[in-house]
């Protein structure tokens, strides 16, 4: 494990958490590449050498520097973008463009540009308007790309509402009706510009259940056989998504056999009835691979304690590094890293420094007492945290640093108060 005590100081992958947040300031978002490491070889052992003509696409929105984007280069994974950002940032880790996918509902042109002049493996279309976009740049650019339609299969996923993607009412994918989605497949399979693959979905975010994705895969199943009795078309590969579960405080994260095995055998025997040959297989996990690997260490400023009300920790981020509690009441997990040992002795509010009554990054958590200058460490917030950062209150967006076996280093520096003025501009008026 990562995450040991000695001496009441939390160390993580053999780095004092107290001197990580000396050396690079809080707040620190910290990875532990020991637990990288473990998820990579979680995804080959119960995955990808189990079963053959599979991939496993990092969905690079969860967490994405080009300092993790090579270890998930070295670990022999692809990667799955969703904007010509997360593109440029998995070219410039040298990613090889054909381990490339390129997802999003609403891909820019300049993107799609971008995407077919560097060659990305996969593009995965969200429809005919973007199968005409992409076709025109194709055309132009005398390049032939391979592709998937991401389809909404129409079920809904038991997680919050906003990570929900694949319930009929959604923006992503193409609706199920007759009338849109063959006439797309077909002109897919028509165009002179692409080459289709097969199809995508993606059911949601944090989930602990099969059933959902059994559902989609069952749907999607469906259009593979009237593709094929319609066309005579054979679908040569199947994006089945990501969205496994992780822990932040006392759920238990199931392996990733125990959502891709029951999926695998129905696409086989499926596929064998059909008697076709079964297509590649591949899934696109992003939480359940950086998500227990970071914590965010934090510096105790103010403490308020407002009698038979409520006691306030504030500390010197909040929802600028983690939206996730503002925007979906997700829960943490905190201890203090410098009394790691302490016992629990109160119930307090940890805040953020915004200005904004809703910055509140865990509530009602049991804590020693705590006192200005303490480290808080807040555990599973390597997913989604980073990535999602914004610079509410013009506050820099925190460093991140990456620990292995007592060894640190920078994958991202601390932005400046000089950072936030760069893109300003004189209007001139
Ligand atoms: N593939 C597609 C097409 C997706 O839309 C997503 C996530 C993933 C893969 C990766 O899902 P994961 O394995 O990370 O669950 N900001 C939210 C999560 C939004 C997820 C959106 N799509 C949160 O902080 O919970």
């Amino acid at each position: 494990m990562c995450m040991e005590i000695r001496d009441n100081t939390l160390y993580f992958d053999g780095c004092d958490t107290t001197a990580l947040a000396k050396t690079y300031g809080t707040p620190l978002y910290a990875y532990s590449q020991t637990a990288l490491e473990d998820r990579f070889r979680a995804l080959h052992t119960e995955f990808l050498d189990k079963w053959e003509n599979t991939r496993a696409a990092y969905a690079a929105k969860a967490f994405c520097t080009p300092a993790l984007l090579r270890l998930v280069k070295d670990a022999g994974l692809c990667v799955d973008v969703v904007s010509g950002g997360e593109l440029t940032c998995a070219l410039s880790a040298d990613f090889p463009a054909e381990r490339i996918e390129f997802n999003g509902n609403n891909k820019l042109p300049a993107e799609l540009e971008l995407a077919v002049e560097s060659g990305v493996g996969r593009i995965i279309i969200d429809g005919l308007q973007e199968l005409s976009l992409l076709e025109s740049i194709c055309a132009r650019k005398g390049k032939k790309m391979k592709v998937l339609y991401r389809v909404t299969p129409g079920v809904k996923a038991d997680t919050h509402d906003y990570i929900i993607t694949g319930k009929k009412d959604s923006k992503f994918g193409i609706p199920l009706d007759e009338d849109i989605i063959y006439p797309a497949i077909k002109a897919a399979i028509d165009s002179p510009w692409v080459d289709l693959l097969g199809l995508h979905f993606h059911v949601g975010s944090q989930l602990f259940e099969v059933r959902p994705y059994l559902e989609a895969l069952e749907v999607v199943l469906g259009l593979v056989k009237e593709t094929w009795t319609r066309y005579h078309f054979a679908m040569t590969e199947l994006n089945v998504g990501g969205g496994f579960g992780i822990c932040y405080t006392d759920e238990v994260p199931k392996g990733y056999g125990w959502y891709l095995d029951p999926l695998m055998e129905r696409i086989d025997t499926f596929f064998r009835d059909l008697g076709l040959p079964r297509p590649a297989v591949v899934t696109e996990p992003g939480r359940s691979v950086v998500g227990e690997a970071g914590i965010t260490l934090y510096t105790v400023g103010s403490i308020k304690d407002i009698p038979g009300v409520r006691k306030y920790v504030s500390v010197d981020g909040g929802m600028t590094d983690n939206i996730r509690p503002a925007l979906y009441q997700a829960k943490y997990r905190a201890i203090a890293a410098n009394k790691a040992e302490a016992p629990a002795t109160e119930t307090v509010t940890v805040c953020g420094k915004c200005c904004e009554s809703g910055d509140v990054l865990l509530r009602d958590a049991a804590l020693p007492t705590l006192e200005a200058g303490d480290t808080l460490a807040v555990f599973s917030t390597g997913a989604y945290g980073y990535s999602m950062a914004s610079n509410y209150n013009s506050n820099p967006i925190p460093a991140v640093a990456l620990v292995k076996e007592g060894r640190s280093g920078l994958m991202v520096r601390r932005q400046t108060w000089e950072d936030l003025l760069a893109t300003s501009c004189n209007p001139g008026l």
